[in-house]
């Protein structure tokens, strides 16, 4: 074989990057060299976008012109509206939003991928667009009218007054704002890779977008949260997760929200995203679904964690978002608003040395066969 063919490119290196690292056997994320915990309890997602993009933590002057250019760039045009109102209601909340956003490069100019200027405000436009188009996306298809985004709020109150038309609490924003900071970046991921063979084209920041949206759906990689809460709430009480874990591994099915190619121990993240659901709770009540997650953590680890395969990043995300009131299949658009910036940082340190992605196969078919007419096969 010409060279070792790894499944899934397990372990196979795509890229050099200074974006972010993971220690899977220790259970270390680290953004630029900062551990997302300490982001978590200090930064923003505003903030924590401007470091994975730009590679420094912002000084004063920056984020405010950041903040400024991102708030100012939260509206879309009407013909985008126009455009989810034609898609059938009960669409997937994903595809709505790729759709919008593979529209949005049609607006704007971001063909030239060389000019940093452009390339600049396509990443101010994508990171402050998302959530308009996914809260759009969430009243239209019930027959709402989209809410206009208000400057004056934050990027995550923002966000539950496009949903809600109602100022969410403090408590809220700032948990969806860890929320978001969590999700933001995770090295060389699927979607990631996705955008990168699609960047490494020369393709328009919107198209690269679009298509690293398309990788996110998957139930493997971010479309998990969504299956984690309908599975919890397929279990119903915490007292049968024991014979529902049991029942799923004797059938080979593989448990929503565990495992994970890197991590080999616990998620850090999923241990920052406990600590939000109890913050929470503190302000509006526990979940169910937390204490049914406790128990299918607990009885999955019995038979899992010898094997490495802890709760991931989207075994508990659903259960905040759940008891904020998010329909489940919105979580992976939340998915997707936050990890636009790691995407988008990917994308302009590809350019800095771009290199077409175009991988080898090892042939597995037969050569030199005879065409045979129709009428003789
Ligand atoms: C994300 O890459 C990233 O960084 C992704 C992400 C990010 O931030 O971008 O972290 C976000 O996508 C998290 C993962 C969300 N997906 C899920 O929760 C879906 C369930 N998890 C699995 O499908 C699986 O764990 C993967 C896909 C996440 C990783 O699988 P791998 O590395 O391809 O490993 P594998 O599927 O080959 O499994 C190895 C073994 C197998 O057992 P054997 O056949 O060897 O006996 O582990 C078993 C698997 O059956 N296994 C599981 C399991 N995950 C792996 N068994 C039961 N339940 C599971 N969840």
């Amino acid at each position: 074989m010409p060279h070792d063919f790894m499944p899934g490119l397990a372990g196979v290196p795509a890229a050099t990057s200074s974006i972010s690292d993971v220690d899977g056997q220790r259970g270390i994320l680290e953004y630029r060299g900062i551990r997302v915990e300490a982001l978590c309890a200090s930064s923003s997602y505003l903030e924590t976008a401007y470091l994975l993009l730009f590679g420094h933590l912002p000084s004063a002057t920056e984020f405010q012109q950041w903040i400024t250019d991102v708030t100012h760039h939260r509206r879309i045009k009407f013909r985008i509206l126009d455009l989810l109102k034609c898609l059938p209601e009960q669409g997937h909340p994903m595809d709505a939003l790729q759709a919008a956003v593979a529209a949005l490069g049609m607006f704007y100019p971001g063909r030239n991928v060389k000019d940093v200027e452009n390339n600049y405000w396509s990443a101010v436009r994508l990171v402050a667009k998302l959530p308009t188009i996914v809260a759009a996306w969430a009243r239209l298809r019930h027959g709402d009218a989209p809410i206009t985004p208000r400057d004056d709020l934050g990027f995550s109150e923002n966000f539950f007054y496009m949903l809600t038309e109602s100022v969410a609490p403090p408590v809220w924003a700032e948990v969806f704002d860890d929320c978001l900071i969590l999700h933001a970046e995770h090295t060389m991921n699927a979607s990631t890779f996705t955008g990168l063979v699609t960047a490494s084209t020369l393709a328009d920041p919107y198209t690269v977008v679009a298509s690293s949206i398309g990788a996110l759906k998957g139930p493997l990689h971010g479309g998990a949260n969504e299956e984690v809460v309908v599975m919890l709430r397929e279990i119903g009480t915490a007292d049968k997760a024991r014979r529902y874990v049991e029942r799923a591994l004797q059938n080979k099915k593989k448990l929503m929200g565990f495992g994970h190619r890197v991590y080999k121990v616990k998620d850090p993240r999923a241990k920052v995203l406990q600590e939000l659901c109890r913050r929470l709770f503190k302000e509006c009540g526990s979940s169910p679904l937390y204490e049914i997650a406790l128990e299918v953590e607990a009885a999955a680890g019995e038979l899992l964690n010898s094997k490495g395969i802890y709760p991931n990043v989207d075994f508990y995300s659903g259960i905040i978002y759940d008891k904020m009131g998010i329909d489940v299949d919105l979580f992976t658009p939340l998915f997707a608003m936050a990890r636009v910036s790691g995407w988008l940082a990917h994308w302009l340190e590809q350019l800095r040395e771009n290199k077409l992605f175009r991988p080898d196969q090892i042939y597995s078919g037969e050569h030199n066969r005879p065409y045979v007419p129709i009428e003789h096969r």
